[in-house]
């Protein structure tokens, strides 16, 4: 297909809860210690969402910085889209309820559910809008509320996960600018669905005494056979797209892949071939938030100048699905 028009990142936004949890206090609330945490997975902290806070008020907080970064009103948004796996309910979406608290009108408003690659999924549909002229500006955002929906004695997971949020403003890119998405790229693999599910509280296994007592309202993973899927399957979305753009590796100026773990980034990184000065990380600040992981990275970056307009940007995520993806963009 011929793109009638361009897409842009024109805006971006992170809210990082207050309280913070590090792995010493983890220590005294499973058995699990620093070392262990920091060797096997990277991390230190991650920040806890206040009993009150839902992913729509995490959402909202980051969204606002990103519109205006992107110099737009609420009113300017053509459409929302929010990417989560903990949702304020099950319905109505976490999209609604941002449109009304961002104070937009007559516009779509929806969640999208593609676990932790939902950002770029998310940010694929949106690309698709502004390519074919049917969108200006639109709103995505990466928001997790994890530690709502965390089995805090299960050490397999609890020390794995923070929450946050990271919004982007994505918009059309006139014919002359430099900034712009080269391409994308999104699949799944669905045989692999039940390595990580919240098993309860939908249509297969509604709500009842049992599903609370057993916990099965929580987030259940088999890290170990996800981690080598991880890799694979986002060493393949970013190869599929370098090779389509006739682009080798050294031609990308940052990697942002989805913090889930340091040994995953690091092998992905050494499968690339990449430069380690070129792989943005902070999972030792915020541990995985999900969907929120890559946008609060990116926002991280650009507002701290380390990211810089015109550079060539490669995004990687995988997650619950398995769902993998991968964005090429210049800043
Ligand atoms: N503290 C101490 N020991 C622990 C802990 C802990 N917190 N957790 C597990 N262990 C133990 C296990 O019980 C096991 O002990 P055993 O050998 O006596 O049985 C041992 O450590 C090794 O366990 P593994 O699961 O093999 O450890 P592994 O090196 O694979 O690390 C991890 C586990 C961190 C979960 C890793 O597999 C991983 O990161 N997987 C990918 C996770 C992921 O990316 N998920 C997708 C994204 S999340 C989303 O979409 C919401």
């Amino acid at each position: 297909m011929i793109n009638k028009y361009f897409a842009k990142i024109t805006g971006t936004g992170r809210y990082l809860p207050d309280k913070i949890l590090n792995n010493f206090d983890l220590e005294k609330m499973v058995d699990t210690t620093d070392e262990w945490i920091r060797t096997r997975t990277g991390m230190f902290e991650r920040h806890i969402a206040t009993k009150d806070q839902a992913a729509s008020d995490l959402a909202y907080e980051a969204a606002v910085p990103a519109i205006e970064a992107a110099g737009l009103k609420a009113k300017d948004l053509d459409m929302i889209i929010v990417a989560s796996i903990s949702n304020d309910h099950m319905f109505p979406s976490t999209g609604c309820i941002l449109q009304k608290k961002l104070g937009a009108k007559n516009i779509p408003a929806f969640d999208l559910s593609a676990g932790c690659t939902g950002w770029i999924y998310a940010t694929n549909v949106a690309k698709q809008y502004i390519e074919t002229g049917a969108a200006q500006n639109i709103l995505v955002v990466g928001v997790e509320v994890l530690s709502k929906i965390t089995n805090w004695k299960d050490r397999n997971t609890c020390v794995l996960f923070g929450d946050g949020a990271g919004a982007t403003v994505i918009s059309r890119s006139e014919p002359k600018d430099i900034s712009r998405f080269i391409d994308s790229e999104i699949a799944a693999d669905g045989y692999h669905s039940e390595l990580l599910v919240q098993p309860a509280g939908g249509s297969r296994m509604p709500a009842s005494k049992e599903t609370v007592q057993k916990n099965l309202h929580t987030i259940y993973m088999e890290g170990n056979k996800i981690f080598k899927l991880a890799v694979k399957s986002m060493y393949a979305v970013c190869d599929t797209v370098l090779k389509r753009n006739n682009m080798d590796v050294q031609t990308i100026d940052w990697l942002i892949t989805h913090q889930a773990n340091m040994r995953i980034i690091e092998a992905l990184g050494s499968k690339l071939k990449i430069d380690e000065s070129k792989v943005i990380v902070n999972i030792e600040k915020y541990a995985n938030t999900s969907a929120a992981t890559i946008p609060i990275a990116l926002d991280e970056a650009i507002r701290s100048g380390k990211i810089r307009r015109g550079e060539i940007v490669l995004t990687a995520s995988f997650g619950a699905g398995l769902t993998s993806g991968s964005l090429l963009f210049r800043v």
